[in-house]
């Protein structure tokens, strides 16, 4: 959750009759309420932290999610321990700094080891010694981020938890996820106190998203919003970049995150007349056929003047450039273009179109800017030996952005054992 102001200005209890306050009351009054809890639930104005203030303006709804809080705390037989295991990992999964400080706080008072809450605090694996905390990190985490269960952890949790608490951290956690909801959507008020927690690094989770969804819906988002990306949404999708294979392992790509105002225009001067030049080819090249055929890649290049003539109010501009000393390239010696050397640099791009996919924003992998490498250079100072090798305009799409690809069949790509022989064919299913 940001540190911004709330979304919905905060109630405080003389605003407060019928429905409303009797919500209030319920929650002031429950046992979350008492002891240390209460100065992080309650605000020093009397407005109410956590999903509460959003529920007073809906009290039918909120009355019952209340009470379904209060339930699967004082009546399921779940573990203390177990049940703030499940919340953290929901917490941390939605980045919500107030959400796992309050349960982190609950969790050490339960007896849930520091060195675990550090561990799902940073994005790592908690091991625990005791069975039934794992066996609720586990399936929580598979919940959260796969959307899955797989037959191994549900068993490990039949084992450890039982029947009764498996199915009671399964629904705790899916209330978690609705309350993490609230809480992302609006951005209600923080507590008074300071809590004594852990932060969340929030650059260190990327976001849950089907890999398969992913990557068959990552394409060229060429019309952007002006509309500001984050530090942290960018530090995220470049973690996913940082994991990409590399030659040796040696990494030999560096990337530079333009926000600069002047730096994007010069860019932009310098991207229009070759986009203008390669546009003008792929329209002429399109003459003459009908709209069913020349239709989608018009509209691309249609995309791409927006992106062009609009390259100063992209966001974020991430500029990836390499050291050639770095790379072992096996095919210079043959009478064609050698492509290897490429190859310890794209997939960290591929991972980072990925990663900005999975935060919502639109993105393009565009290289036309490398002819002028050395105008690039003396805008962004990179050393005299280090190229060009890809410009990431990145920034929210202004329409649907990234959607359905059209590309080739396995079958018009993959050949079993010769070149040319029986194609692979794809599974069907
Ligand atoms: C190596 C490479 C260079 C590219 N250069 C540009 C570019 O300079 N400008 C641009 O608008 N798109 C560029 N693209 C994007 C491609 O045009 C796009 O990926 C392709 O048309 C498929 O589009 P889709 O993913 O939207 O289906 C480049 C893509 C690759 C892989």
């Amino acid at each position: 959750m940001s540190k911004t102001s709330p979304r919905l200005t905060p109630l405080t209890p003389a605003q407060l009759s019928g429905a409303p306050k009797t919500l209030y009351d319920a929650v002031v009054d429950s046992p979350r309420a008492q002891g240390p809890g209460r100065n992080i639930l309650i605000r020093e104005d009397g407005s109410l932290c956590g999903p509460f203030d959003a529920w007073l303006r809906s009290p039918g709804i909120g009355l019952h999610f209340e009470r379904a809080g209060m339930a699967l705390r004082e009546e399921t037989s779940m573990d203390a321990a177990v049940r703030e295991v499940a919340v953290l990992t929901v917490a941390r999964a939605w980045n919500i700094d107030f959400e796992f400080q309050v349960h982190a706080m609950v969790a050490k008072m339960q007896g849930v080891p520091d060195d675990a809450i550090d561990a799902i605090a940073r994005g790592d694996t908690p091991r625990f010694e005791r069975d039934d905390l794992q066996a609720a990190y586990n399936i929580a985490r598979e919940l959260v981020f796969q959307r899955r269960v797989t037959d191994a952890t549900f068993a490990a949790a039949q084992k450890a938890l039982g029947e009764q608490a498996t199915i009671e951290v399964v629904t705790h956690v899916g209330f978690y996820q609705m309350v993490s909801g609230v809480l992302t959507a609006f951005d209600p008020p923080v507590p008074s106190v300071e809590v004594p927690a852990p932060h969340l690094d929030s650059a260190a989770m990327p976001l849950p998203i089907d890999l398969f969804e992913a990557i068959s819906t990552t394409r060229a988002v060429r019309k952007l919003r002006p509309d500001p990306v984050s530090d942290d949404q960018i530090n995220r999708a470049l973690k996913l970049a940082s994991f990409a294979p590399s030659g040796g392992n040696r990494q030999p790509w560096q990337v530079i995150v333009v926000r600069d105002a002047d730096k994007k225009a010069k860019m932009g001067e310098l991207y229009a007349p070759l986009w203008d030049q390669y546009a003008a080819v792929g329209r002429k090249a399109l003459e003459g056929l009908p709209e069913e055929k020349a239709g989608p890649t018009l509209r691309a290049l249609d995309a791409g003047d927006h992106l062009s003539k609009n390259f100063a109010q992209i966001p974020v501009v991430c500029v990836f450039v390499f050291n050639p000393a770095l790379l072992h390239i096996t095919d210079q010696g043959y009478d064609r273009p050698s492509v290897v050397g490429g190859g310890s640099i794209y997939p960290a791009v591929q991972n980072f179109l990925l990663g900005c996919r999975a935060e919502g924003l639109g993105c393009t992998l565009t290289t036309l800017l490398c002819e002028k490498e050395k105008e690039i250079r003396d805008l962004l100072g990179f050393p005299e030996e280090w190229g060009t090798a890809a410009f990431v305009p990145v920034g929210y799409p202004v329409g649907r952005g990234h959607g359905p690809l059209s590309r080739r069949d396995v079958s018009n790509l993959a050949h079993l054992d010769v070149f040319g022989a029986r194609p692979m064919e794809e599974d069907p299913s």
